[in-house]
């Protein structure tokens, strides 16, 4: 098969193989299962390694000269003009304490730009998807980024790196500043469903730091593709390779910039 397949066939070859790993996630919660360390606290489970060989078999025998980025595994080779980048399952600390809230993410970048994603929420049965050009959609319903302003009012949300208690950029102190300065801050424990709930307007925005390309490729996507703006946090362009993401309806944008630079002034936490 060539290259030259059509965007929907790739969209819905992404769709069914969120839906599929899913199924799988559901499946398996509250089950047991086996788990093993990567770092002091961070943990991989089976589950997570079985989806994401699902995940790539099912992409791969549909485009089989595409290549993968992906958390688990390594997939040396693949034509890197068409890239997927996966996340098997965002969220794999609450999956492991039983706590259901995770997610699938899957996203397709061509030529170093990102084309599609599609991240799927098996538990509420909500899949997200975006397609470049093409808007923002949540179960085929189109959505797009909230219009509240200003920060006082915004509910947003963030995320803490595995190492936080053992590195400086731990995020603590910007933390601080935007628990202050928000109505609230919302720290659920997966990145994906963060910017899906800004692209569909249910957070006003996000922030997180030291994030790999797999946790926020398909995310930016959604929340550009629903109007929203993503950057670093310097409020210059995001690109997948950035560790540290702000993705917001755009209107409290600028406010959360300047208190990231305000935060990146002050003593470290530890
Ligand atoms: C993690 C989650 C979490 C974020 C971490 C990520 P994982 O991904 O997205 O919300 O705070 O930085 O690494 O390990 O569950 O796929
Ligand atoms: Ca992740
Ligand atoms: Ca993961």
């Amino acid at each position: 098969m060539s290259s030259e397949v059509g965007p929907q066939q790739m969209l819905e070859t992404a769709v069914a193989a969120a839906r599929e790993a899913g199924a799988l996630q559901k499946e398996r919660l509250w089950g047991e299962f086996s788990f093993s360390f990567k770092g002091e606290v961070d943990l991989v489970t089976e589950v997570d390694r079985a989806c994401e060989e699902m995940i790539v078999n099912r992409i791969r025998s549909a485009f089989p000269s595409h290549s993968f980025l992906a958390e688990e595994n390594l997939y040396p080779g693949g034509d890197p003009a068409f890239r997927w980048i996966i996340d098997p399952l965002d969220g794999t600390t609450n999956y492991a304490h039983g706590f259901p809230w995770f997610c699938v993410s899957i996203a397709l970048e061509r030529q170093g730009e990102l084309s599609l994603g599609v991240i799927y929420h098996c538990m509420m049965d909500e899949l997200f998807t975006a397609t470049r050009g093409g808007g923002a959609f949540l179960n085929g319903s189109p959505i797009r980024v909230s219009t509240r302003t200003p920060l006082r009012q915004s509910l947003i949300a963030t995320g803490f790196p595995y190492d936080a208690s053992r590195d400086n950029e731990n995020n603590f102190r910007n933390f601080f500043e935007l628990q202050l300065a928000a109505r609230g801050v919302r720290r659920a424990g997966a990145a994906a469903l963060d910017l899906a709930y800004v692209a569909a307007g249910r957070l006003d925005g996000y922030w997180e730091c030291k994030l790999k390309p797999w946790d926020v490729a398909a995310g930016s996507l959604l929340v550009t593709e629903a109007g929203g703006r993503v950057t670093n946090h310097g409020g210059l362009p995001h690109r997948v390779g950035d560790h540290r993401i702000l993705a917001t309806n755009g209107a409290i944008h600028e406010e959360i910039v300047a208190l990231l630079d305000r935060a990146g002034k002050a003593e470290p936490v530890l």
